[in-house]
């Protein structure tokens, strides 16, 4: 699989793009590496599907450009999906790169991205992608962490809730290639171990 000049410079420049965005607002545990890793996910998903790799990876580095905004300037306390589909409409009216993509292209990004937390949202295949690539980054040891991380940094979150959210995410996986990752990387082991010591630990002794 090899992408176009064309769409290999709009991948590029997107890249470089989220980088330099999340480089002056760092988002904890939805900043680069995470971008990055659901980015890659989404292409081999992608891939192994035979969908469209390069709306699925285009979508999915730039799914979360919202949450560098979240705590920094966001009177409105917009969700942070509401955040990235907001910049990316001004990315693709004014970025002179981003601008280049047709409009049914722009049209397929902002759709799956805005409703990346949705999991019903399936007018396109490359959104479904997303939500997939993006719900594998929630498992394993790495999915562990970023809880860890988001949950220490937002004192309103519990971990115990962000916990049980793994199983939401892990029901509503759709693609055969990511179901497929799960099991070959054995994702939930890390969650499973998690979710039995914190709920073990929580139950002490009745008394009368
Ligand atoms: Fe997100
Ligand atoms: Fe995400």
């Amino acid at each position: 699989m090899g992408y176009t000049d064309r769409e290999q410079k709009i991948i590029d420049h997107a890249y470089k793009k989220v980088r330099a965005l999340f480089e002056a607002y760092p988002a904890p545990a939805h900043g680069l590496d995470h971008a990055e890793r659901v980015a890659h996910w989404a292409k081999q998903i992608a891939i192994a599907e035979g969908e469209d790799v390069f709306m699925s990876e285009l979508s999915a580095i730039m799914h979360d450009v919202g949450r560098a905004s979240e705590f920094h300037d966001n009177p409105e306390k917009k969700r942070h999906h509401e955040l990235s589909y907001d910049l990316l409409r001004v990315w693709f009216r004014e970025d002179e790169v981003l601008k280049s993509l047709p409009d049914e292209a722009k049209m397929e990004i902002l759709y799956g991205v805005r409703w990346h937390w949705n999991d019903v949202a399936d007018d396109y295949m490359s959104a479904i992608i997303l939500r997939d690539a993006d719900k594998l980054d929630v498992f394993g040891q790495s999915g562990i962490k970023r809880l860890q991380e988001f949950c220490a940094f937002h004192p309103t979150l519990d971990i115990d809730t962000d916990l049980r959210f793994r199983y939401h995410c892990y029901y509503f996986v759709r693609t055969p290639k990511a179901r497929g990752l799960i099991e070959k990387h054995k994702m939930m082991e890390p969650i499973d171990a998690y979710f039995q010591q914190r709920n073990r630990s929580a139950i002490v002794p009745c008394e009368l």
